[in-house]
C-alpha cells in the first residue's frame, strides 16, 4: 500500500505517524535527527487541558477564552475551539500511555498555574513533560515500527517538495550519511518545527530546526501566516551557542522577578503594574516590561527571579530537573540565590499558513506542530504549544487520512542527483541574517529597524538557492512586521503602541520568486456546530 511522508519525528511527526497507523495507514517519519533529540524533547513547563482536578470549576470555554485573548484574538477560533475541547482527551490519553504526571492526593493528574491562565491548567510532569511525552509516544509508534506500518528515515532532509499541476505528489529527500537522495511518492505533512536555526545563539530550541522546510515550501509557492510573530521567552539564560530555558513553571509556582532600582530596593515590577496575574501575565508582556524596566534609568543589572521562598516539597517534587539544570549551567542554587534572566527567542507563533483541518495552499500538503501558524496568534501561552503539536499532527493525519488513495508502496531508490538545493547555507551567511533579523525583530519593532533591516537583508550576496530561500523567509518576517503598523501580541511597534482593528487579520506572505508578498486575511467566524475529533 502507498504511504504518507511526515517531515519531522518530534511530538507532532509522531502524533501523525500514530493517527495514520491506527487509521491502517503506512507512514514514513523522515527527520535531520532521531526523535530522542527533536525540539520536543527540550519543552518543560506542561501540556494545558481544563481537566479540572484542581477544584477550580475548569471548562474548555475558558481555555478557548483565555488562548484568544493571550493570542490576541488573531488565532483561528474554529481551530482554537477544536484544540481547546480535545485538550483533555490528548492529556488523558498521554497519561494512559503512560506519561508520569504528576499526580494530586487523590490520584488526580496535578495541574499548575501558567502565564496568562487564572486556573491551573497546566499538567506536568516535574519540568521534564517533553521529555516524559516523547518518551510514551516513541514507544508506542515503536509498535508500528515493528510491523513495518511506520517506516522511520532518520537522519534525512528534506530536500524539496514532489509536485504535478499545482499538486503535492510527494518530496525528495537526502540522506545525510551517504549524500544520496530518494524521490518518494506520496502526500506529505510537514512537522517539521521552528525557525530557530535562523537565529542561532538566540534561541531556546534546536538550531537543527533550521527553517529550511519551511523556507524551501514557501518558495514553492506555500504561504505563510503570520510570520512577523515570534515569541520571546522572559526567562532564559545564556549558554554557549544557545539560550537555554528557565521554565514559566518556575513563576508558576511562585518565583517572583524584580530588578534593583537605584537606591537599592529591590522593584518587583511585574507584581506591582499587574496585580492580578503578575509575574504569570502572558509571555509577550512580561518579555515587554523586562525590556522597559532596564531601559528605564532607574534601576540597574539583569532583571532577576527569586525562587528562593519555594517549600522545599516544590523542589523536590515539581521542579528538580530545573534545579539541576541551574546548577549545572550558572552554577548557583536556585533554591540559595536569586538567578538573573533575560528574555530570549522561544517559539514561532507563525508559520506555514493552514486551515483548521490544517490543510495547505497546496493540495496533498499538510502542516502540523510549531511550523504552521493557526492556534496561537499573536502570542502563544505557556503549555499550549505541546498541546498544539500532539493535536495538530493527529487532526494533519486524520485530513490526510480522509482524501488518501491507496496505491503501490514503491521502495525509495537512493542514487546520485544533482539539485540545486543540495547546496548547504553557508555558516556566515546564517550568522549575518540573524544579526539583521534580531535588529529587526526585536521586542520592540519600529519602521526605522524594520526598514533598516529589510535593507540589508536585501543586500546579502547569495551563494546559492538554499540561501536565497531562507533570505525570502527572513524577509517575509521582516515585511509582514513592517506592514503590521499596530502593536499586537508579541509584536509590538513603538512608533505604532496600540493595537488597531484594521489589522486583526492574519498576515498571508507569498514568495513571488523571491519578491515578498503581504496581504492581510480576515479571522474566520466561530462556528458553533463542531464535534470532538478527540
Ligand atoms: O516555560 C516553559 O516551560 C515553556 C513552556 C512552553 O513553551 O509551552
Amino acid at each position: 500500500m502507498g504511504r504518507i511522508n511526515i517531515i519531522g519525528a518530534g511530538l507532532s511527526g509522531l502524533s501523525a505517524a500514530l493517527t495514520l497507523a491506527e487509521a491502517g495507514i503506512g507512514s514514513r517519519l523522515i527527520s535531520l535527527q532521531r526523535s530522542e533529540r527533536s525540539q520536543s524533547v527540550l519543552a518543560e513547563g506542561g501540556i494545558n487541558a481544563a481537566l479540572d482536578t484542581m477544584g477550580e470549576n475548569d471548562t474548555a470555554a475558558e481555555h478557548f477564552a483565555d488562548t484568544m485573548k493571550g493570542g490576541v484574538y488573531l488565532a483561528d477560533p474554529n481551530a482554537v475551539d477544536g484544540l481547546t475541547r480535545n485538550a483533555p482527551a490528548v492529556v488523558t490519553r498521554m497519561a494512559q500511555l503512560g506519561v508520569p504526571f504528576n499526580r494530586t492526593s487523590q490520584n488526580g493528574i496535578m495541574q499548575r498555574s501558567f502565564g496568562g491562565q487564572k486556573k491551573k491548567r497546566t499538567a506536568y510532569a516535574k519540568s521534564s513533560t517533553g521529555k516524559m511525552l516523547m518518551t510514551a509516544l516513541i514507544d508506542e509508534v515503536r509498535r508500528y515500527e515493528v510491523t513495518g506500518l511506520i517506516q522511520r528515515y532518520p537522519h534525512h532532509e528534506f530536500i524539496r517538495l514532489l509536485t504535478d499541476g499545482g499538486r503535492c505528489t510527494g518530496v525528495r529527500i537526502r540522506d545525510t550519511g551517504t549524500g544520496l537522495c530518494a524521490d518518494l511518492d506520496g502526500a506529505v505533512i510537514a512537522a517539521s518545527g521552528g525557525m530557530n536555526g535562523m537565529f542561532p545563539g538566540r534561541t531556546t530550541g534546536t538550531t537543527m530546526n533550521g527553517g529550511d522546510v519551511t523556507a524551501g515550501l514557501f518558495a514553492q509557492g506555500v504561504l505563510l501566516g503570520n510570520p512577523e510573530m515570534m515569541q520571546y521567552h522572559p526567562t532564559t539564560i545564556g549558554i554557549p551557542g544557545k539560550r537555554c530555558l528557565i521554565s514559566e513553571a518556575a513563576r508558576g509556582e511562585g518565583g517572583r522577578l524584580y530588578i534593583m532600582k537605584n537606591s537599592g530596593e529591590r522593584s518587583y515590577f511585574m507584581e506591582e503594574k499587574y496585580p492580578e496575574l503578575g509575574n504569570l501575565m502572558p509571555r509577550d508582556v512580561v518579555a515587554r516590561e523586562m525590556f522597559f524596566v532596564r531601559r528605564s534609568g532607574d534601576t540597574e543589572g539583569e532583571v532577576m527571579l527569586d525562587m528562593t521562598a519555594l517549600p522545599e516539597d516544590t523542589w523536590k517534587n515539581r521542579l528538580s530537573d530545573l534545579r539541576e539544570e541551574i546548577i549545572r549551567y550558572l552554577g548557583t542554587d536556585p533554591k540559595k540565590s536569586p538567578i538573573p534572566v533575560h528574555e530570549g527567542i522561544h517559539y514561532f507563533m507563525g508559520g506555514i499558513d493552514v486551515n483548521e483541518r490544517h490543510c495547505t495552499n497546496i493540495p496533498g500538503l499538510y502542516a502540523g506542530g510549531e511550523c504552521c501558524s493557526q492556534y496561537h496568534g499573536a502570542n502563544r501561552l505557556g503549555g499550549n504549544s505541546l498541546l498544539g503539536a500532539i493535536y495538530g499532527g493527529k487532526t494533519a493525519a486524520q485530513t490526510a487520512a480522509a482524501a488518501f488513495t491507496d496505491c503501490p508502496d514503491r521502495e525509495p531508490i537512493f542514487t546520485e542527483m544533482t539539485d540545486p538545493l543540495l547546496e548547504e547555507a553557508r555558516a556566515d551567511f546564517s550568522e549575518r541574517l540573524a544579526v539583521i533579523l534580531s535588529g529587526g525583530l526585536g521586542i520592540v519593532r519600529s519602521e526605522k529597524t524594520l526598514t533598516d533591516a529589510v535593507s540589508a537583508a536585501k543586500a546579502m550576496d547569495l551563494a546559492n538557492e538554499r540561501e536565497k530561500n531562507r533570505l525570502a523567509l527572513g524577509l517575509a518576517m521582516l515585511i509582514g512586521a513592517l506592514e503590521r503598523r499596530e502593536s499586537r501580541g508579541a509584536h509590538y511597534r513603538e512608533d505604532y503602541p496600540e493595537a488597531s482593528e484594521d489589522y486583526r487579520k492574519t498576515t498571508v506572505a507569498q514568495n513571488c520568486g523571491g519578491e515578498i508578498r503581504i496581504s492581510f486575511r480576515d479571522i474566520p467566524e466561530r462556528r458553533t456546530d463542531r464535534e470532538d475529533n478527540a
